[in-house]
């Protein structure tokens, strides 16, 4: 379904696979030349762990719990994915400050002044597993029904974003050096919304009060993230489905962006024999730490 090729930058000591099909590889070079402010708030993830949920409620927490606004702008004009395409890239540049950016590029692929000018930033992980099933059911709903997941792709890590532990861990290495890197877990969010978004608003800086707090909570309940239209990622969806062509008829009825929202949803869906795979790929990472 993809045409990935293998780039490498003078930055990146390895080849990651891009997908050429509509953005990435023309970002490069801007992305990692790209003017980093101090005042800059950045959001870092692989794709699947949560990104949405808390893109959502950073804005919340950064435009005075403005909700009404939020479900009205769509998640990609809130924070705009960096590495989307020249257009976004550009955009961001002249974002009102304090920005509000996304990226899911791997470490040696961001901006290069993120290490020096230090501005905060939220890393978001999830359980590999359950990344790998919300992948699947992400490419069915942009790519319509003739999709099918090669599964030795994610483990190989010819993804769009490549191998999620090389990119989770090289952000973990950060984890006792920088303090101006918050590290969230989807499992977290799920378990104790509440105490996240308090860490979150606390790390940002900012001075809520109690029903404040709880309306955000309520706001970012899985049932009222899957009715915001604006957490849809509606433009994506267009971009995609106008750059790869796909017809009414390949549309899977029922699918959504906002899916299942649970943690263990690979427990249903991963073979025995997969899940074991995914163990022995994840030791080898593990291991090594
Ligand atoms: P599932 O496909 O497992 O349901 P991202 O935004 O990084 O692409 O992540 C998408 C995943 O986050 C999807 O997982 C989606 O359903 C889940 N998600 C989004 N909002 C959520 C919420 N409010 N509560 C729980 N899960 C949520």
């Amino acid at each position: 379904n993809y045409d990935h090729v293998p780039v490498k930058t003078q930055y990146s000591s390895k080849p990651i696979y891009k997908n050429l099909n509509y953005n990435s590889v023309e970002t490069l070079e801007p992305v990692l030349n790209f003017e980093v402010f101090e005042d800059d708030l950045w959001l870092i993830s692989y794709p699947k762990c949560g990104t949405t949920w808390s893109q959502e409620m950073v804005w919340c927490l950064m435009n005075n719990m403005d909700f009404e606004t939020s479900k009205k702008v769509d998640i990609a004009e809130k924070s705009p994915y960096l590495e989307w395409t020249l257009d976004v890239v550009e955009k961001c540049k002249g974002l009102p400050r304090p920005r509000f950016i996304t990226s899911h590029e791997e470490m040696q692929l961001l901006p290069k002044e993120l290490w020096t000018k230090r501005p905060k930033i939220i890393f978001v992980v999830r359980d590999p597993r359950d990344v790998f099933v919300s992948f699947h059911h992400h490419y069915k709903y942009f790519y319509g029904k003739s999709f099918t997941q090669d599964r030795e792709t994610f483990i190989e890590g010819r993804m769009k974003y490549g191998n999620f532990y090389e990119l989770v861990l090289n952000f973990y290495s950060l984890k006792n050096q920088e303090n101006n890197v918050l590290f969230l877990s989807y499992e977290q969010m799920k378990k104790n919304l509440k105490s996240v978004v308090l860490k979150v608003s606390d790390f940002l800086g900012k001075h809520y009060n109690e029903v404040q707090i709880d309306k955000l909570v309520e706001h970012l309940d899985f049932k009222n993230m899957k009715n915001n239209p604006s957490c849809s990622h509606k433009k994506e969806l267009e971009l995609v489905r106008k750059v790869k062509n796909i017809k009414e008829e390949d549309i899977v009825e029922g699918t959504t962006f906002i899916r299942k929202g649970v943690v263990g949803s690979h427990k249903e869906e991963l073979s025995e024999e997969f899940l074991k795979k995914i163990d022995d790929w994840e030791r080898s990472y593990l291991e090594k730490e």
